[in-house]
């Protein structure tokens, strides 16, 4: 494949490692942990590695020589910015523990491991990826792994490659999975250990104990380079209004980060909208009264950011959306009904204040409601048209709002949709740094011989060089929730905190953004510059700091 200029400057780019794990290192132990719900149910169903402690990595004046060992590693659900480096700094880490140490990656996510899909990872291969965007070093795959027989079929590959660890890059939903499997091989003694790594650009696999999820940094920084673009150009044309939805699932993080970066017109926050116990209909007046109020002054354009997940936290949409998820896990045949037997299906079977707020719906959006689940469960909000849906809605509410005379302006809307734009961007210098210590510190965890830990780095708005290296169980961060209708152990999400620094700011400043044009356009990521320009972590991070 053809190099780009950047591409070929980048790969140069050595990231800044941690000053503790530039050599070798001890693992010092912290307290017991417990879960951060459901202590009693998630220590029945982790025996063996409920309550491990925390721990830090400090400098080892006198360590022993490390032997050889085979690591395998999964990159697993979304892609997202610095994975390459995640696997770079697995790679190196390994090898200075053992120069003979190799490294396998399963192809396409954990179906790789399943279906015993595999390749080696040779320094040859691993310079090719260095400081890259994407997961195309071995491909991504949502194949949740959750069963007896596909940790069995894994673990003979494992045996077969000599793998004494596995490290699954991923989400909350790969991590409870990594979790389940680090268990599962302690209690039947397979001698396999299993690592995770915080991965998604959604930001909501964060808590106390991991301070952020790789790519988060990259991708609002390509969104709020795009809205600022979009900005620039409606403050020239004055005559669009543009509605911008945003990835991020559940959690407004993305939008949120992105609304502190660019301080747009209006944006949503769902945390909010469910706090308030609002309608859409109370969202769409909001927005159209502040359409209503920059039209008086002749401003007949701005910008509306809207969180991808918005619809599941109108509260009579969660209840719609929580009914139709136990609906649709208990009948398998329903992707094969005709849509107008689909509709009739679930006016019978809903319940009749679901059943009404279904009928309601736009076709379109009903229809997207009922799409396939993925196979963690959760709705695809990324394929649900929200941005249309409001721009519509709005456009409807200020005819009436011109008839009756109080509004008296134009309103044209243009629809835009950031997510996968974003997703594989060449890391920011922050995630070039932060995914290859998270690489290279799962193989310090590896060496320490753990195993249901994820790698963890913290103090991240500090230079990385002072980063504190360590892990943590990743059971310390279940909670029970319902999953395809039944309760599971999994991950606490983290979403918008609105009593926390980064939405205060945002909720204290967004009146003035409002009527007072006040747009910011930040521009494209710097790679090579000054400090201040090229290594600046998120707001989210920098204010959630300020809590601390
Ligand atoms: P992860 O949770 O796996 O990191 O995925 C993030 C995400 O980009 C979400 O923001 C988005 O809703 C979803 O993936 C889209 O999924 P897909 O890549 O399967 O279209």
């Amino acid at each position: 494949m053809k190099k780009s200029a950047l591409q070929i400057a980048r790969a140069a780019y050595q990231p800044k490692l941690p000053v503790t794990l530039t050599g070798a290192v001890k693992a010092v132990e912290g307290a017991p942990t417990q879960s951060v719900a459901d202590q009693d149910d998630i220590k029945k169903l982790f025996p063996n590695t409920y309550g491990m402690p925390e721990l830090r990595f400090e400098k080892n004046p006198s360590p022993a020589p490390g032997k050889p060992f085979n690591v395998g590693v999964i990159l697993s659900g979304g892609q997202a910015p610095g994975g390459h480096n995640v696997i770079c700094g697995l790679f190196d880490g390994i090898k200075k523990i053992n120069k003979d140490s190799r490294l396998y990656g399963f192809l396409m996510g954990p179906g790789g491991l399943v279906d015993h899909q595999y390749k080696e990872l040779t320094s040859d291969i691993i310079d090719e990826y260095r400081n890259t965007g994407g997961f195309d070093i071995i491909g991504s795959g949502r194949t949740k792994l959750e069963k007896k027989e596909q940790f069995d079929k894994g673990l003979e590959i494992l045996k077969q490659l000599d793998i004494k660890a596995l490290v699954i890059i991923g989400g909350d939903d790969s991590n409870t999975n990594a979790a389940v499997l680090a268990e599962y091989y302690k209690n039947i003694g397979a001698g396999v250990q299993v690592i995770g790594c915080p991965k998604t650009i959604d930001g909501d696999l964060k808590n106390e104990v991991v301070e952020a999820s790789f790519g988060f940094d990259t991708a609002t920084k390509v969104y709020s380079e795009l809205i600022g673009n979009i900005q620039r150009d409606c403050f020239s044309a004055k005559k669009y209004w543009h509605f911008i939805k945003l990835m991020g699932r559940s959690a407004s993080h993305i939008a949120l980060e992105c609304a502190l970066q660019t301080q747009p017109n209006v944006c949503i926050i769902s945390e909010e909208v469910e706090a308030k116990n609002q309608t859409l209909q109370d969202v769409v007046d909001y927005i159209a009264g502040i359409v209503a109020a920059r039209a008086k002054q002749g401003n007949n354009f701005g910008t509306v950011l809207i969180p991808e997940g918005l619809i599941e936290f109108i509260p009579a949409m969660k209840s719609l959306i929580a009914e139709l998820n136990d609906l649709l896990a208990k009948t398998p045949d329903f992707a094969q009904k005709s849509t107008a037997e689909q509709r009739e299906f679930l006016s019978a079977n809903l319940s009749k204040a679901n059943a009404e707020t279904f009928i309601s719906l736009p076709e379109g959006v009903a229809r997207q409601l009922t799409l396939d689940r993925d196979p963690h469960g959760n709705v695809q909000v990324s394929l649900i048209e929200t941005e249309k849906l409001l721009s519509e809605m709005v456009g409807r509410r200020l005819a009436k709002m011109k008839a009756e005379g109080s509004y008296d302006g134009k309103f044209s809307a243009l629809h835009h949709f950031f997510g996968y734009e974003g997703r594989c961007a060449a890391p920011s210098n922050f995630d070039a740094d932060y995914c290859y210590a998270l690489g290279y510190n799962a193989a310090c965890l590896i060496n320490a011989g753990v195993t249901g830990y994820i790698s963890s780095l913290r103090n991240l708005t500090k230079p990385s060089v002072q980063w504190l290296a360590g892990g943590v169980p990743i059971s310390m961060m279940f909670n029970m929730e319902r999953r395809h209708g039944e309760m599971k152990p999994v991950i606490q999400k983290a979403l918008v905190r609105l009593d926390g620094t980064p939405f205060q700011r945002f909720a204290a400043k967004r009146d003035d953004w409002a009527i007072n044009t006040q747009y910011v356009f930040p521009g494209p990521i710097q790679y090579f510059g000054p400090a201040e320009v090229c290594d600046q972590p998120t707001l989210t991070l920098h204010y959630e700091h300020l809590d601390k």
